[in-house]
């Protein structure tokens, strides 16, 4: 299937869920599901960029994440850091800029190395900005949003009655990212999971069965074909948008 060309969201975020219950499905560890998590993210990162999709969000590891077993946790972090050494020339090569929003400093020292090394490295590249989020949730960005805020008001930098949207979203982890225009979730939970709360007020949700490790290229088009059909209102009449 084709989505039309016309009309393609600029910021697609996706809440990977499924790999373990795939793998558990298939009498396998877990961490295989992840395995196969793995080779779905390059798929669809080559997916967004042939689609003309501009930021692709994926949520990668949650803070919830971290109470997982300790083994589960390891083997993440092990295939998030081999994905991003093997991953570097190919994104060099097809301009890929990496970007990162979570606690990048509570991942494991090593990972953080390989992170900062391919932020670095990719930086000047504008095709595709694929941002992760690593150690990441939406009330813990919100929370350190009003910290953040709260300091500068403290200090005299910043008037209580000038904090208005943009104030928040410059002080989130999003900042100079616009807010994603589809948000979709495979695995068949319907729930955001504490992801992108605050830019996700306006954002179309796509939700699919598909467990992550078998989303494709094609169900990235249904979805995109899915988004071309929906009307957006921004809390005006449809009259009002289109007249
Ligand atoms: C959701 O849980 C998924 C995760 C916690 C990890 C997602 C990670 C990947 C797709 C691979 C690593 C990512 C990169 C960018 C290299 P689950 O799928 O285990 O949920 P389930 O138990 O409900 O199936």
């Amino acid at each position: 299937m084709q989505p039309e060309t016309t009309n393609i969201p600029k910021h697609v975020a996706i809440i990977m869920d499924g790999n373990g219950r795939w793998a558990q499905a298939r009498g396998l560890m877990r961490i295989m599901g992840h395995r196969e998590g793995v080779k779905a993210v390059q798929n669809i990162v080559e997916g967004a960029q042939e689609s003309g999709i501009e930021v692709l969000t994926l949520y990668a590891f949650s803070t919830e994440n971290w109470n997982r077993p300790k083994d589960e946790v390891s083997g993440l972090m092990g295939l998030l850091k081999k994905f991003l050494q093997s991953g570097l020339d190919n994104m060099v090569e097809n301009g890929i800029q990496l970007r990162c929003i979570g606690n990048m400093h509570a991942l494991p020292e090593d990972v953080q190395d390989v992170l900062r090394t391919t932020i670095d490295t990719t930086k000047q590249n504008t095709k595709l900005i694929l941002n992760l989020a690593l150690s990441y949730g939406g009330r813990d960005e919100m929370v350190q949003a009003m910290q953040a805020i709260s300091r500068k008001c403290m200090d005299g930098t910043l008037s209580p009655d000038d904090i208005c949207a943009e104030t928040v979203d410059e002080h989130l982890f999003t900042a100079g990212l616009r807010d994603p225009d589809l948000v979709i979730r495979t695995g068949g939970e319907e729930r955001l999971s504490n992801f992108l709360l605050w830019q996700s007020s306006y954002s179309e949700i796509y939700f699919t069965k598909v467990p992550w490790p078998e989303f494709t290229k094609n169900e990235l088009h249904k979805a995109l074909a899915d988004f071309q059909k929906r009307q957006r209102r921004f809390g005006k009449t449809g009259e009002q948008v289109h007249p």
